[in-house]
């Protein structure tokens, strides 16, 4: 049984039992209480731009339609049809007068309600097409920030901005690298599936201790290459990021941090130390574009967004993005051993159109699954499910760092350096107070 009290007693300071990874039960409990109530992050305006233009997503495993609606308002709706319960929309994305349901033709208008049904007259005579329940209904919160847009299944709640704190500053250094202010999904989705649960996958994305043991054959092999393999440079990124995978540890416990903020939101510090990754450090690659923001922000203005190291920054459940090359991941949870993840790249409105194309091939580095990095990574999710699904060990140690935490000036507390695993320890206490609805905190959490 799934008692608060019986939830609690998973999660430890220091460490977290394996049923967390592999419970069906608590798959479906984390379905209700986490996807069903937080704020997830559903998609981004750029992606419907015009009246009519949708986009197909899921909030948990539930699917929806993100839509601009005729009056322009943004909506998300079930993706569900009111008469027979069939998936409405099917295409991921496109434009529409209205939606129509491929089965018997029920047609809705953007904003969920009915529009029309065929053999109307053969329905029951208190069968009334403007009643709510035969509408494809709306997810009753949606808000944007700065074009990012997250929907609540919770009628009530904290507010967008409450939700995010001190996270928006990740979303303003993504938006703030654009010359004209403003970025724009561009260049297709990559996905990725793995068998493991959705959990793994942000614990992966702030985890700096592991680079050197995974991806330690991609890492020999940039070692050895000149760094120019490709004359339209972009294997030269790919060389220059694999090598800093390869950083000693002397470096991830001295240059690089980690950041964490309440509802199990966190950030790893930029570890990059590289003109060629860094648009802050001047090199010629970044020439054109420093100019352009210069031109549009004043120098003192692009020297304070540039000057902004971070890598990840994970917003609990659902979402992990990187500001510097303008990635964005999204976990879809599937079964409580089954996940798949899309990622998408962002244009930055007003740079050169180089920029756009190392933004590519970062996109082509870490999230394509021929990638040097992903293959490795999705090895280890492979990995991770099979041996939590094995019940050998019990518990799950994360207790690293535990005893050197700071806090941090922005109501946060953060790790000493970037190899605490203080980030994971922040997830479960979030998800300890979802699941039991506030009523169970971590005892003694850092
Ligand atoms: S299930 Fe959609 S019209 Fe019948
Ligand atoms: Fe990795």
């Amino acid at each position: 049984m799934l008692s608060a009290q019986n939830l609690a007693s998973l999660v430890q300071p220091a460490r977290v039992h394996r049923q967390l990874y592999c419970d069906p039960a608590i798959f479906e409990l984390e379905l209700q209480r986490i996807f069903g109530t937080a704020w997830i992050y559903v998609g981004h305006e750029s992606q419907i731009k015009k009246p009519g233009d949708y986009f197909r997503t899921f909030i948990g495993r539930k699917p929806v339609v993100l839509v601009r609606d005729a009056e322009g308002e943004i909506r998300v709706i079930h993706n569900q049809c009111a008469h027979r319960g069939s998936l409405v929309v099917a295409n991921d994305t496109g434009h529409a007068d209205e939606f129509q349901c491929c089965y018997h033709g029920w047609t809705y208008h953007l904003d969920g309600r009915l529009k029309a049904v065929p053999l109307q007259h053969g329905y029951p005579r208190d069968f009334d097409p403007k009643n709510p329940k035969t509408a494809m209904t709306q997810v009753p919160r949606v808000k944007s920030y700065r074009g990012f847009v997250f929907a609540s299944e919770a009628e009530d709640g904290p507010s967008l901005e409450d939700f995010l704190g001190h996270m928006t500053t990740s979303f303003d250094d993504m938006i703030d690298r654009a010359p004209d202010g403003e970025i724009e999904i561009a260049g297709g989705v990559l996905k990725h599936a793995y068998d493991a649960n959705w959990k793994i996958y942000l614990e992966n994305l702030c985890d700096a201790a592991h680079p050197w043991f995974t991806h330690r054959s991609s890492i020999e092999a940039a070692q050895q290459q000149s760094d120019k393999v490709h004359s339209d440079g972009s294997g030269e990124i790919a060389i220059r990021q694999m090598r800093q995978n390869g950083a000693p540890y002397s470096f991830w416990e001295s240059q690089v941090g980690i950041w964490t903020y309440p509802n199990g939101h966190s950030y790893l510090g930029d570890y990059h130390d590289d003109a060629k990754l860094v648009a802050a450090m001047n090199d010629p690659l970044f020439r054109d574009y420093i100019a352009a923001m210069e031109e549009k922000k004043g120098r003192a203005e692009t020297r304070r967004v540039l000057e902004v190291r971070r890598w990840n920054s994970n917003v609990y459940p659902n979402l992990s993005f990187m500001s510097q090359f303008q990635q964005l991941r999204v976990v879809h949870p599937i079964a409580v051993n089954r996940t798949v993840v899309h990622t998408y790249s962002f244009r930055l409105k007003g740079a050169p159109e180089r920029m756009f194309r190392n933004t590519i091939s970062f996109a082509n580095i870490v999230n394509g699954t021929g990638s040097l990095v992903l293959t490795d990574d999705l090895e280890i999710y492979n990995r991770i499910g099979m041996g939590l699904s094995s019940e050998g060990a019990e518990w799950i140690e994360i207790g690293r760092g535990l005893e050197s935490d700071l806090p941090d000036a922005h109501g946060g507390r953060r790790g000493k350096n970037s190899t605490s695993e203080i980030y994971i320890r922040k997830m479960l206490q979030a998800w300890l107070s979802y699941m039991t609805n506030g009523h169970s905190q971590m005892r003694a959490a850092s």
